[in-house]
């Protein structure tokens, strides 16, 4: 068998592997894959070594992104350890050479492909899946690094659970009524995400705006099986509706914030694009933090960026950003020694948790207010 044989021969195990498990032979054509398992620090030296081969003949069939790294590899502006940049950067270069678009992104509907709503395609990287699904009407299921890369390969994904119109019904809704905000709207896609177990509707008083839609579907993706939901969807009017009380998301507040104040300030996940970015600095109104902000985003945010905003007077005020990468499946804060950091982000509060960092979660507005003159 030739190399590239046995690429679209292990991707075709991967697939069918995952047709026992969903119980469905069928396949489905996709528009786009969306593929995580990038870092270093998540997939180490034993994904490094599959990727190498794989690649060396293994070519993408369709329009394909890829997660964030675990490190800036663009400039080291954190002098990150030189090995782990030149692991990382051969990572990106054996998806690159297998066709991947440079976009080392957990938004990848912010600046690439994202096809017509009802199309289907095979995105893993949680927080994408909820907000493909659920605002962009796109039809994903959560797929894993290795079912994304399979799918990418062979332009397909098997006909199941969220690519099936009747499993995305919304069955049940919650609402809420208290004052919201994008620390809040995290707080409660987490508390909701723990209890649901199909899609489900919420009624929300107002719009929300792209981070609040970005820290929901994030909250969502990081907790629970659920990969879709509604926002003030009018549909069965059948439905039973269960309300969030403010001292639901105290509960789930008092679990997440595991300190009192932090060294450092982590903002951007999911990865903020220059859009936001822009409204944060027009936010800060001239002020400077009083420690080092580091914000995570893809490098076309970044340079939309520094086009407006001169890169040393941000430097100056002690703003930094982390492209292309994840700061939480990073080796970023054990190397600046930090094990405390602020940030609003519910889904970085919860893997931070398990990677043993305390959290102090606030609001963007709060963090602005309180740790800025
Ligand atoms: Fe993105 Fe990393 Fe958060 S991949 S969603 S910045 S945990």
């Amino acid at each position: 068998m030739n190399r590239l044989d046995l690429a679209n021969d292990i991707a075709q195990r991967i697939l069918s592997a995952l047709s026992k498990f969903y119980e469905s032979d069928k396949r489905i054509k996709i528009r786009t894959a969306h593929i995580s398992g990038v870092s270093y620090e998540n997939i180490g030296d034993s994904g490094l070594i599959f990727l190498r081969d794989i690649s060396e003949k293994g070519k993408f069939s369709v329009h394909t992104t890829i997660n964030p790294m675990g490190a800036d590899v663009y400039n080291n502006t954190f002098n990150l350890n030189e090995q782990f940049i030149k692991k990382q950067k051969e990572i990106a270069k054996a998806y690159l050479r297998m066709g991947a678009i440079e976009s080392f992104t957990c938004t990848p509907y912010d600046y690439f492909l994202v096809p017509e709503k009802g199309n289907h395609v095979a995105w893993a990287e949680s927080s994408a899946v909820v907000y493909g699904n659920s605002f962009l009407e796109l039809y994903t299921n959560k797929e894993s690094a290795l079912s994304a890369l399979a799918s990418a390969i062979l332009g397909e994904a098997i006909y199941s659970d969220m690519h099936i119109e009747e499993n995305r019904r919304c069955s049940l809704s919650y609402k809420y009524e208290e004052k919201i905000n994008e620390l809040i709207l995290g707080l409660l896609a987490y508390h909701v995400g723990k209890k649901a177990e199909k899609p489900f509707n919420i009624k929300l008083g107002r719009e929300l705006s792209s981070l609040e839609k970005k820290s929901l579907a994030a909250a969502l993706g990081s907790i629970g099986n659920v990969a879709v939901f509604k926002i003030n969807d009018e549909g069965n009017v059948d439905r039973k509706v269960y309300e969030v009380l403010k001292k639901d998301l105290e509960k789930e507040y008092m679990e997440l914030n595991t300190s009192e104040d932090g060294e450092i300030i982590v903002l951007g996940c999911p990865h903020w694009n220059h859009n936001e970015i822009f409204n944060f600095l027009k936010e800060m109104n001239g002020r400077s933090f009083k420690k080092d902000c580091i914000i995570a985003c893809c490098k076309k945010a970044y340079e939309n960026t520094i086009k407006i905003y001169d890169r040393k007077l941000l430097d100056k005020k002690r703003i930094y950003f982390f492209k292309g990468a994840c700061p939480i499946f990073s080796p970023l804060l054990k190397e600046l020694g930090v094990s405390k950091v602020i940030t609003n982000s519910v889904k970085a509060a919860h893997y931070y948790k398990y990677r043993g960092i305390r959290v102090n979660l606030k609001e963007l507005k709060d963090i602005i207010k309180t740790e800025s003159e």
